[in-house]
């Protein structure tokens, strides 16, 4: 069994091993390959006697490659740098720290053209490192879109040099919700600490991350999330919300009426500001808008929202919300940007130009007649169902092997033409260290980049297994710790998950009852 993860579309593994390091003769095509390959071997062992040589072939397709290892050549063929770099990519897994790879053909392409991981950056704040730490192992598990997400409620952290309050006062929050205990009554416990003065990510070190990532052929999405999700920036500049009054940064969690007034001009001014500076620092296809949770209470009475619907002719705040969304997109595309949001900004569909990805969050079931027609319509998607990729919820509630299982199956028949892609989101609500982050996703996007890479007819749980437990070793020295199997596989089980009825509403207290039960073994 040879141990790649993403398993490859076809590989035959055959006798003997060619040496492979840092004294490896490195030649051919895609000079950025090449190049990257020796800035990466240069201090690995082996590769004596032996050559890697790279060869244009116009049969592979754009991220595919074919693969030859012998004992004293190892060939690459592809037809672009991106399919080179993803060869050297399955080399480094096979050779580890080995200093040798087994002799093997391999013939290997994506299933989806979209692989993605989010982070988000706002309810707590990740160092660059951290940031770089993970965008190297997107790129080691052949994935290829870094979702950013960057403002919430809880913590705006992108520096915008118009709206300098953003970052000043949007980074802070007075204190942290500790516990979902009490919060339907907003009685929930906080701690008494002051938290994220200071984090955010100025535009260069934005730029930084960027080109790291392009080196590895990973875009990075930006998200701003709006008009909801937005109490943060509204705190800085009231007049954003549709009643004007002072407002704080969110100290919880959940969905909050205070969105921003999709009535005022100054909104749009202010979305579009933000898009204008983000857009010199992101360079890539997608600007995600977030569209997600927007509750309309507030619009219903506001004076402002009620006099653009009317002048616009609009249904609804469902179509206000719609209208929003067609302005923004209308207005990145102006910018060679394609918007995606998250699926609620579908809500109002009939209004929405089907150019526009939906990332489908809410769980695919076959009677979701809007996820349905939207790809009727020929509209993309994205998927990530909540049930299958949340990556903050406990492993007990959702062990690798659900994970695993997600498919564009879920969709029902003739769907998958709609699916552009797949993601894996992390949110760190209630994730605030490393080693927390760690335990939660490591697993899981060495799990999901097989669901999106991987063609169906190859994928075994079982078998993958086998292969993620033979990687530690691999995985732990790119410093992306796999932590064991009894937690991954969901046994770590608190008595009160036995009780079904309450798994759902407490999986916030699992998941820390998982790491308070962990950290120090991890
Ligand atoms: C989401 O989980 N609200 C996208
Ligand atoms: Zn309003």
């Amino acid at each position: 069994m040879l141990n790649i993860i993403p398993v490859p579309l076809k590989a035959e593994e055959k006798e003997g091993f060619a040496p492979f390091g840092g004294k490896l003769k490195i030649y051919g095509e895609f000079s950025d390959t090449v190049k990257f390959a020796e800035k990466i071997l240069i201090n690995a062992k082996g590769g004596e006697g032996c050559e890697l040589v790279f060869e244009k072939n116009t049969d592979a397709t754009e991220e595919g490659y074919f693969l030859k290892v012998e004992e004293k050549t190892i060939k690459v063929k592809a037809s672009s740098e991106k399919g080179a770099f993803y060869a050297l990519m399955t080399l480094l897994q096979l050779a580890g720290n080995a200093g040798r790879v087994p002799c093997c053909e391999i013939g290997d392409k994506p299933r989806f053209a979209y692989r993605g991981f989010m982070l988000d950056s706002a309810r707590h704040f990740w160092s660059i490192d951290t940031v770089k730490r993970y965008i190297d192992l997107m790129a080691r598990l052949k994935m290829n879109e870094f979702h950013f997400h960057l403002t919430d409620d809880q913590g705006w952290r992108v520096e915008i040099k118009k709206y300098p309050l953003l970052t000043e006062k949007g980074s802070i929050r007075k204190n942290t919700q500790l516990s979902l205990y009490g919060y339907n009554s907003g009685k929930e416990a906080h701690d008494d600490v002051e938290y994220g003065r200071g984090c955010f990510y100025t535009q260069e070190q934005l730029k930084d991350i960027v080109a790291y990532a392009a080196e590895r052929h990973i875009e990075v999405i930006p998200e701003i999330d709006m008009p909801g999700h937005m109490v943060a920036a509204i705190a800085c500049y009231p007049e954003l919300s549709c009643t004007g009054e002072p407002a704080e940064v969110s100290t919880r969690w959940g969905v909050m009426d205070n969105i921003c007034c999709c009535g005022k001009e100054d909104v749009y001014r202010f979305a579009k500001d933000v898009i204008d500076e983000l857009c010199e620092i992101f360079p890539g296809r997608f600007f995600h808008i977030g569209g997600d949770e927007v509750p309309k209470k507030r619009w219903k009475t506001c004076p402002n929202c009620q006099e653009k619907i009317k002048k616009e002719g609009l249904k609804d705040e469902n179509a206000l919300q719609g209208y929003f969304n067609s302005e923004i997109a209308n207005y990145l595309k102006s910018k060679g940007k394609r918007m995606s949001g998250w699926n609620e900004i579908l809500d109002a569909q009939d209004i929405m130009d089907t150019e526009i990805v939906a990332q489908w969050w809410v769980n695919h079931s076959a009677g979701n007649a809007q996820e349905k027609k939207w790809i009727k319509r020929g509209g993309k998607i994205i998927m990530s169902p909540v049930s299958y990729v949340y990556m903050d919820h406990p492993y007990h509630l959702r062990p690798l092997k659900k994970t695993y299982a997600t498919d564009t199956e879920l969709l029902g028949a003739d769907f998958e033409k709609g699916v552009l892609g797949m993601e894996i989101p992390q949110w760190t609500e209630y994730i605030r260290c490393e080693k927390k982050l760690d335990m939660l996703t490591v697993p899981r996007l060495i799990t999901f980049s097989e669901v999106c890479w991987s063609d169906r007819a190859n994928k075994d749980y079982g078998e993958f297994e086998k292969r993620l437990e033979n990687s530690r070793e691999y995985f732990a020295s790119l410093n992306c710790p796999i932590c064991p199997k009894y937690l991954y596989t969901g046994k770590v089980r608190p008595w009160y998950a036995f009780t079904d009825g309450l798994k759902w509403a407490l999986w916030y207290k699992n998941v820390n009852y998982e790491w308070e039960l962990m950290k120090d073994r991890l």
